[in-house]
């Protein structure tokens, strides 16, 4: 398929801490909620941690020379906040702080803009202690996080991130307990969900103090929540569990509310919202990361439950997730004409497959480039709609630790061989480096007349 996206969308690609970096006792690290997860028997399929991961600490020079090799305008990663304050709220670490600014550095010789995330789920151990996201005393330690990276990176980083998914950091975390701390109480996960939104809002204005010029935003991931039928009951459980995956998130950020109907259902339950808070937490950004994969299709259950149902005769991925590049294109719209969003990227999306290394030595991943270049023909649909899109990063440069799926799925546009950390580009790698690259043809031909 021909692509045709405007001349100054940006290309990027996607990783975060936990999951590549390992190097987890080098350098004055401290313990995060999935080094505890991780070794926590029955958590982590096959028992796998973040140990070494991709070792991305000592191999970045490597992957960014495969970055460049892409043909990367971007490359969004997150910060461990366990390597910058490893005791919570005591010093910070001078040796954690330099890996980043080496990364930086690195990332910029080599002509790529790096997009730095705060928060991808690897909390201080030692905050959890102290009763992790559901106490308002770790937004606050946050902040305070949040200004120190800034003081360091923002005279040269220009994009930040504040929060991955604050749904799975309080739903998945708190609340489902699939992820760390594997919590299993709603109270826990409404509380954690406040505390990383108001979290974010302090967080944008240390950003800003610290980083002049820079442009702040925060990510969440949209999933369509489709009714399995016409029945009014099935599309009206659709709409609640929109309200707590999705609403529960966009309101309070983007209009400055909790939707009402969740307040309703969790009224036992509620978060301690004090006065000014959800100003804090709407703080006008500028732009919002969008992370999509696919969609869920539910029905009624008893008892006000819903009940997932396969997608009919849809393609699955690896995850058992559906794909479905219409979710992108609905997700896009919704966030720009209901909720008035003007700049977004699409800061993940791309697909697990279980590849494996063919005879020839290579990794025909056709299944992933089919994936990826129709999500991308939603994207360009949704620009032709008038949403302002200014760029796409893929999930993710690097075969990685899936949470607690661990290395059982593969999400790379390069494979990571684990016994010996070997890289081996895959054929997707190749035929995102080649749409770049045409893009940049384009661009070329266009400016020479
Ligand atoms: C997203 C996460 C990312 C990765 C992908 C597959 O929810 O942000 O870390 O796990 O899913």
């Amino acid at each position: 398929m021909n692509h045709d996206f405007p001349s100054d969308f940006i290309w990027g690609a996607a990783a975060s801490a936990y999951q590549i970096e390992g190097a987890a006792h080098e350098d004055g690290r401290g313990e995060s909620i999935w080094d505890r997860f991780s070794a926590t028997p029955g958590k982590v399929r096959a028992g796998d941690t973040g140990e070494i991961a991709c070792d991305f600490y000592h191999r970045y020079p490597e992957d960014i020379g495969l970055m460049r090799e892409l043909g990367l305008d971007a490359f969004r990663f997150s910060i461990a906040w366990p390597r910058i304050v490893p005791n919570a709220t005591g010093p910070v670490n001078e040796a954690g702080l330099d890996f980043y600014d080496r990364l930086v550095d690195a990332l910029l010789e080599a002509g790529i803009r790096p997009y730095v995330n705060l928060f991808h789920w690897d909390l201080p151990q030692k905050l959890e202690d102290a009763g992790g996201w559901p106490e308002r005393a770790t937004a606050e330690a946050f902040a305070g996080y949040a200004a120190v990276v800034a003081q360091r990176l923002g005279d040269r980083v220009k994009d930040w991130i504040t929060h991955n998914e604050p749904f799975c950091t309080s739903w998945l975390g708190y609340g489902l307990g699939a992820h760390a701390p594997g919590r299993t109480s709603v109270r826990d996960a409404l509380a954690a969900s406040h505390h990383a939104l108001l979290a974010h809002g302090w967080a944008v204005e240390a950003i800003r103090r610290a980083s002049p010029g820079a442009e702040v935003g925060i990510v969440v991931d949209p999933w369509p929540i489709h009714p399995a039928s016409d029945d009014p009951v099935d599309v009206a459980a659709a709409w609640a569990e929109d309200g707590v995956r999705n609403r529960w998130f966009f309101d309070p950020l983007l209009r400055g509310s909790y939707p009402e109907d969740v307040l309703e259902r969790f009224a036992d339950e509620a978060p301690p919202v004090r006065d000014g808070d959800l100003a804090t937490i709407s703080v006008p950004l500028d732009f919002l990361g969008v992370n999509n994969y696919s969609r869920r299709i539910v029905r009624a259950g008893l008892n006000g439950t819903v009940i997932d149902v396969p997608a009919p005769g849809g393609e699955l991925t690896d995850m058992g997730w559906e794909v479905y590049p219409d979710g992108l294109f609905d997700s896009l719209l919704r966030m720009h004409r209901e909720y008035g969003v003007e700049s977004i990227y699409v800061t993940e999306n791309g697909a697990a497959f279980a590849d494996v290394r063919s005879h020839d030595g290579q990794i025909h991943d056709v299944e992933r480039i089919a994936f990826l270049d129709g999500y991308l023909d939603a994207i360009e649909r949704a620009i032709a709609e008038g949403v302002p899109l200014r760029g796409y990063f893929v999930w993710s440069l690097l075969d990685n630790f899936e949470w607690s799926l661990g290395y059982s799925k593969r999400f790379g546009l390069v494979y990571v061989d684990y016994p010996t950390l070997e890289r081996v580009p895959k054929d997707s790698f190749y035929w995102y480096r080649d749409l770049i690259g045409s893009g940049r043809m384009q661009r070329r031909s266009v400016a020479a007349g």
